[in-house]
C-alpha cells in the first residue's frame, strides 16, 4: 500500500477514491476536501468571521483545526448540555484542544472559545428538559443547541456558523428523509443555508469527508477527542440509518457519496421548488417576547419561541440526572 502522491508507505486507504495516502498527504487531502467544499458551495468568503460549534468529538475538533490551517478567522463554541459524565468529559476534550493546539499557535491564538453551560446559565439540562416536556432527548438537545448556536452567531456578529456534520451524518439524514418522504426537510438539506429571517448563514464543510477520515485526521494530528457515544443515543433512528448505509458502502465503496452528492446535483432543487409552491407557505416570523429570537410559535397570542417554552418548563422542574431518565424511559 503506497501513497498515491509520493509512493511512500501508506497509512490509510480510502476505498471510495481507490487511493492510499501517507500521513502527510492524508492531512493535505482532508484540508483540500474542506477547501474544495467551502468554494464549491460558497460557504465562506475571504475575511468572513466563522463560528464553529465544537462538541469535543472528532469531527468538530478536526474541523476547527482544518479551518485554522486553511487560514480562516474562526472561533469555537461549546455548549455544556448536562448529560452527566459524557458532557463533562466532552468539555474537557474541547478545553484540552484549546490549550494544546490553539494557545501555542502564536499569532493565531486570537481564536477564542465560548463556553455556554445550560445548567448554570439557563437553569436546566437536557435530561431534565426531556423528562419535563416528554420530548425525546435528542429533540430537546437539538432544539437547545440550535437556539444557542444561532444566538451566539447573531450576538457575536459572525458571518457563518459551521458545524462538523460529515458525509456519514448527511447521508444518514438524507436516507431517513427519503424513507419517510419528508419533503420539507428534503428541501433544506444542502450543506449551506443562507442567512434569513434573523438566522445566521449555516455551513457543513466536512460533507466530503467520512467519519473514518475525520477520526484518522485527529489521530494523525494528535488531537484527543470524545470517543463515547452520547448515553441518550440508544435507539436513535439516525444510528440505524448509519448502519444500513455502512453495509451498502462496504459492498459498494462510493455509494454513500454518490447518494448524497447525487441528491445535491439532481434532486435538491426539485424538492426546493415543490416546497416553494406549498399552499400554506412559511408562517411570518415575530420576535420572541422573552428572548427576541425570530419565532413562529406563540403562547396565548404572545410570540414565544420553542426554546423559551422548553427552557422555562425544564427550569421549573426538579433536576433529573441522565441515569434516572434512562430508567424512566425503559
Ligand atoms: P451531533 O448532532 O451530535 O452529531 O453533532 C453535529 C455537530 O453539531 C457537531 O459536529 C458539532 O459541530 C455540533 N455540536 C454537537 N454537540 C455540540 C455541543 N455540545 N456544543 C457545541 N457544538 C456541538
Ligand atoms: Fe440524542 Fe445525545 S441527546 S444523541
Ligand atoms: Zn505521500
Ligand atoms: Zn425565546
Amino acid at each position: 500500500m503506497k501513497c498515491r502522491v509520493c509512493r511512500a508507505p501508506g497509512v490509510i486507504d480510502i476505498r471510495r477514491h481507490n487511493a492510499n495516502f501517507c500521513a502527510d498527504h492524508f492531512l493535505r487531502y482532508c484540508r483540500e476536501q474542506v477547501a474544495r467544499t467551502i468554494k464549491e458551495f460558497d460557504m465562506a468568503a475571504p475575511g468572513d468571521r466563522l463560528l464553529v460549534a465544537v462538541s469535543g468529538g472528532k469531527d468538530s475538533l478536526a474541523l476547527w483545526d482544518i479551518l485554522l490551517e486553511l487560514g480562516y478567522d474562526v472561533d469555537g463554541l461549546y455548549v455544556g448540555l448536562g448529560i452527566g459524565d459524557y458532557s463533562d468529559v466532552s468539555g474537557t476534550y474541547v478545553q484540552n484542544f484549546v490549550s494544546t493546539f490553539l494557545e501555542p499557535r502564536g499569532e493565531r491564538s486570537t481564536t477564542t472559545l465560548t463556553h455556554i453551560d445550560l445548567r448554570s446559565e439557563y437553569d436546566y439540562d437536557v435530561p431534565t428538559a426531556a423528562d419535563a416536556t416528554g420530548r425525546a432527548p435528542c429533540s430537546a438537545c437539538g432544539l437547545s443547541k440550535r437556539h444557542l448556536f444561532d444566538k451566539a452567531a447573531r450576538e457575536g456578529d459572525y458571518d457563518v456558523l459551521v458545524t462538523g456534520h460529515n458525509l456519514d451524518d448527511e447521508a444518514a439524514v438524507l436516507y431517513g428523509n427519503v424513507m419517510k418522504w419528508q419533503i420539507d426537510y428534503l428541501a433544506r438539506q444542502r450543506p449551506v443555508l443562507a442567512a434569513e429571517n434573523g438566522f445566521p448563514k449555516k455551513a457543513k464543510p466536512l460533507v466530503r469527508l467520512s467519519e473514518r477520515e475525520t477520526a484518522a485526521y485527529c489521530v494523525l494530528r494528535g488531537i484527543d477527542y470524545q470517543v463515547e457515544e452520547c448515553p441518550m443515543a440508544a435507539g436513535n433512528r439516525h444510528l440505524e440509518y448509519k448502519h444500513a448505509l455502512a453495509a451498502a458502502e462496504e459492498a459498494s465503496p462510493g455509494m454513500k457519496q454518490a447518494f448524497y452528492f447525487g441528491y445535491l446535483r439532481d434532486a435538491a432543487e426539485l424538492f426546493e421548488q415543490s416546497n416553494d409552491g406549498a399552499p400554506d407557505g412559511a408562517p411570518a416570523l415575530l420576535a420572541c417576547e422573552s428572548c427576541g429570537s425570530p419565532t413562529s410559535g406563540d403562547t396565548n397570542g404572545q410570540p414565544r419561541c420553542a426554546f423559551c417554552r422548553l427552557s422555562q418548563r425544564a427550569a421549573a422542574a426538579e433536576p433529573v440526572p441522565v441515569e434516572l431518565l434512562q430508567t424512566r424511559r425503559r
